[in-house]
């Protein structure tokens, strides 16, 4: 019997449907875990293994290759912030810094009240919009170290149910790496990706 809840059991065998071999869906199948207990927990990565028909031990193998795979409790948003050579140059330790001072949490903490936690990132792919900083892996793109803050103080204020590219861009962005990206409206509703196949915002399973 599985520890999931109906909902994620739905969106699991939608998943594994899309492979031919069932094993491959062992890391879409670990954000569900994420999003299922707000972290992977030994239980969920256990639940992953029987779904996708490979030993526990395979499936922690997986999960501990990857920064974005959590293992431990991490708060209601998770702000990364890019420390790589692009954003480096144009002062993405700033940013950090900028980002530890306001909510007083350090890299790699959560505050008490598990609301934010911050952490610093390799580069996050939006080198183009330099320095970058993200909010549950949604992106924000020319982040100064004062827009930064106010995002902080942003977040313990209006608490968003769903945080988005596009809202943040606009409220602490600057210049984007394209502008004629396309339009996100979809976001994230936890510190876990909102990927489109997990159904987490805005798409059914199936879809
Ligand atoms: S170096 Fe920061 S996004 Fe690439």
């Amino acid at each position: 019997m599985s520890i999931w809840s109906e909902e994620t059991q739905v969106r699991a065998k939608e998943i594994i449907s899309r492979y031919p071999e069932k094993r491959s869906a062992v890391m879409p199948l670990l954000y569900l875990a994420m999003a299922e207990d707000g972290y992977l927990t030994d239980e969920g990565m256990e639940e992953v293994a029987l779904w996708v028909g490979i030993t526990p031990a395979q499936v922690r193998s997986v999960a501990s290759f990857y920064t974005m795979y959590k293992r431990e409790k991490t708060g209601r948003y998770l702000v990364s912030c890019c420390t790589s050579i692009s954003c480096m140059l144009l002062g993405g330790d700033d940013i950090l810094h900028a980002v530890e001072d306001e909510s007083g949490v350090p890299h790699g903490e959560t505050d008490d009240e598990g609301l934010l936690s911050v952490e610093h990132v390799e580069c996050i792919g939006a080198c183009g919009g330099a320095p970058a900083v993200q909010v549950n892996y949604e992106l924000i793109e020319g982040v100064t170290s004062e827009k930064a803050r106010d995002l902080v103080n942003w977040l313990r204020s209006a608490r968003p149910e769903v945080v988005n590219t596009d809202e943040m861009q606009e409220l602490f962005g600057g210049v984007r790496s394209f502008d004629w990206a396309v339009s996100e409206v979809d976001g994230a509703i936890g510190p876990y990706p909102a990927f489109q196949p997990l159904g987490t915002v805005g798409t059914e399973v199936g879809e």
